[in-house]
């Protein structure tokens, strides 16, 4: 098998988490006999396995490793291998109570679940990188080494550490970033409530405090945590990249997930894998959609692994239902739809003890190949291997939406005039429409090259950081379409006002001042009457925040209809250079903001690539050949009807041909390629 730093398996990545030294080894060879079965080519072993691989500090046993590895390697089944550090052994807490994180409070974190680390212990360090180096020198040239996963879901539990150790790194880290006390004290804004700092000792971490900690400290703080994880996830980093320098390397991360500028992080992996668990309710389709999108546009959109999903029920939500049959494959070909080069699961074999003896796995506690659950497994593990055309090809999206790690930090900090706006609630409602009007979406960051794409999107877009302002303008004037919506360009990079009128760095290309902004009560709305956009005319509802707009070149698409400023603009657009910049500044009910989409979609000639109902899912692929792939998921309980282009096509996973149209069965999936 070719594995290069792009990871190449000869089909999609299909496996799971392996967990063997929970098991007899005669267990082992059943193992194999059933991942051969279900098409299983891959899977990640080691993740939890430090204590198993060294019972003391100066004790280490390879040998079981060494036997799973051989197993492995005989049976063509590849190893994603873990630098097994996710999980301390119990001597490391004994020897250094020190490397265990702190709470806010002051309270260490005990051992005996998994992620008790601080990531700037020093002790975790040595004896991590220590374990990480044997690994590498042991396994460099096994046949069965595909890949390096280092660690596991970094931040998932721990995120935060107050603890001595993070105190004097997060002195080192300001020194290093802003030189001087001066600079840092004119950057955190100081001179209020007498914060200023006279010597470097004087900082602290803003853990527990009698109110609001300053909001440049908070911020630095959540960078500095994102950083020393990373720091943490480099020292291994480096020394799997000295002693395999072709392998590829990387963590799997947790979608939209907050403690770590992910982007950042991607800039250190050689490929993206992500872990996806949808909530059962509201997360579905959309939100794992948007996740997907979001995690291929770490990496500019290059192919993503997910690395786990489970195939039935996880176990640590209040209730835990099944997936009903066929969901756990229509949610892997949304995987796939969305630029995923695998699908794996959490995890191979159920546990029989431990805290996730309850949840589901690829071989349930029947522990043969009878359940419904292994066999919806194989079936899909099969048809995966009908997919290589696959492989490698690039979504499609000429609109990409705007995210920043250091915005969602900035923009839900405390002390604001609303503590009801959140970032990816912001960012999910103008996604949803985007989905329902089955358009391709890529997520950029602020600063990136926008030119490849016709609309772009910065919902919620408070830290405008040196650079997004210009980059913005020259997109419009280049002929871009830019939407933006209310509090965008409030902030600069350290959390200060950036004076002059909202939003002052976006004014120009939106051709509008904010003079104030009313944030809404819970439950309380206003309206808006929309005018002169066609079919969205008419009126919506608003909640959760209004924007007093003064127009300065920009015209009036909706104005509100109540409350003292009834009549003033809610929503803008103004023509800007070759393009034209949207702004909307209250949340209007979702109808109101899938018309205006799919307004703008339809001035711009953005259209799904085939006709289908509400709750069908379209997504293109596009091979490095140019050959197009259309993915079409039914997620209603219904058969649909989708009406094709002109043409004859193939469906890559029944073989069937189609002319004119389809119908798709309830949960089905089709990939259709044109014939000729
Ligand atoms: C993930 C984790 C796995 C397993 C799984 C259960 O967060 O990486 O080790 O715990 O959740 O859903």
């Amino acid at each position: 098998m070719a594995i290069s730093k792009n990871v190449k398996l000869p089909h999609l990545f299909y496996g799971g988490d392996y967990n063997p030294e929970q098991w007899p080894e005669e267990v082992w060879k059943d193992d194999m006999r059933l991942m051969k079965k279900a098409g299983v080519n891959i899977v990640s072993i080691g993740i939890f396995s430090w204590a198993a691989l060294q019972p003391g500090p100066d004790k280490y046993d390879f040998a079981w490793m060494d036997r799973l590895m051989d197993l492995l390697a005989e049976n063509g089944i590849m190893a994603d291998l873990a630098t097994a550090t996710a999980s301390p052994p119990a001597w490391l807490a004994r020897l250094h109570p020190e490397s265990l994180p702190v709470d806010e409070n002051g309270a260490r974190y005990a051992q005996g679940s998994r992620q008790h680390y601080c990531p700037n212990s020093k002790a975790f360090r040595l004896y991590g990188q220590r374990l990480v180096r044997m690994l590498a020198e042991r396994y460099k040239d096994h046949p069965a080494l595909a890949m390096w996963h280092i660690n596991n879901e970094y931040a998932c539990h721990i995120s935060r550490c107050f603890c001595d150790e993070c105190t004097l790194e997060f002195r080192n880290w300001l020194q290093k970033r802003y030189g001087t006390l001066d600079e840092l004290n004119a950057r955190w804004g100081t001179n209020f409530w007498s914060q200023k700092y006279y010597e470097w000792e004087e900082i602290g971490l803003p853990g527990k405090t009698p109110t609001y900690a300053n909001p440049g400290q908070q911020l630095d703080y959540m960078r500095f945590m994102s950083d020393s994880l990373l720091d943490a996830y480099l020292g291994e980093y480096r020394i799997l990249r000295e002693i395999t320098p072709e392998l590829p390397i990387m963590t799997n991360l947790m979608g939209a997930h907050k403690p770590l500028d992910q982007f950042e992080w991607a800039k250190h992996m050689d490929v993206i894998t992500w872990d996806s668990y949808p909530e059962p309710t509201g997360g579905i389709p959309v939100f794992a959609a948007m996740q997907h999108d979001l995690m291929r546009g770490l990496k500019g959109g290059q192919p993503f692994i997910l690395m786990e999903q489970v195939t039935s029920q996880v176990n640590w939500r209040q209730q835990n239902p099944l997936k009903r049959p066929g969901v756990m494959r229509l949610w892997s070909y949304q995987t796939v739809a969305h630029g995923g080069d695998g699908v794996m699961f959490f995890q191979w074999r159920q546990s029989k003890a431990g805290a996730e003896k309850f949840h589901g796995a690829m071989v349930t506690h029947t522990g043969d190949e009878n359940s419904r659950v292994y066999r919806e497994v194989e079936q899909l593990g099969l048809e995966l291997q009908r997919l290589d055309a696959l492989i490698e090809s690039r979504v499609e999206a000429q609109v990409a939406i705007v995210f920043d790690w250091h915005n969602w930090w900035a923009l839900e900090l405390d002390s604001k005039p609303s503590r009801d706006v959140l970032y990816l609630e912001q960012v999910k409602q103008y996604y949803k429409a985007l989905f329902e009007h089955n358009v391709g979406v890529d997520f950029v960051q602020p600063d990136a090259d926008l030119s490849g794409y016709k609309l772009v999107l910065a919902p919620a877009l408070y830290m405008v950081a040196p650079g997004v302002q210009a980059n913005l303008e020259s997109f419009v004037q280049g002929g871009g379409t830019l939407l933006t919506t209310f509090f965008s360009g409030i902030v600069d990079e350290n959390d200060r006002l950036h004076l002059g009128g909202y939003p002052a760095p976006l004014r120009k290309v939106l051709g509008i001042c904010v003079e104030e902004f009313d944030p809404m009560l819970p439950g309380q709305t206003n309206g808006i009457a929309v005018e002169g956009l066609g079919e969205a005319d008419g009126q919506y509802s608003c909640s959760l925040w209004a924007d007093l707009i003064k127009l300065e070149g920009a015209r009036s698409l909706a104005s509100f209809t109540s409350d003292f400023f009834a009549g003033s603009p809610a929503v803008t657009e103004h023509a800007f250079g070759k393009g034209r910049a949207y702004y909307v500044g209250t949340q209007a009910e979702a109808a109101f903001t899938k018309s205006l989409i799919g307004r703008i979609l339809a001035d711009l000639e953005l259209q799904a690539p085939l006709q289908a109902p509400e709750g069908v899912e379209l997504t293109v692929r596009r091979a490095a050949d140019g050959e197009r792939y259309v993915f079409a998921l039914n997620h209603n309980a219904a058969a649909a009807q989708l009406t094709l282009p002109e043409g004859a096509y193939t469906d890559l996973l029944s073989g069937s041909s189609f002319n004119g149209s389809l119908e798709l069965a309830a949960n089905g999936v089709v990939i259709l390629q044109r014939q000729g």
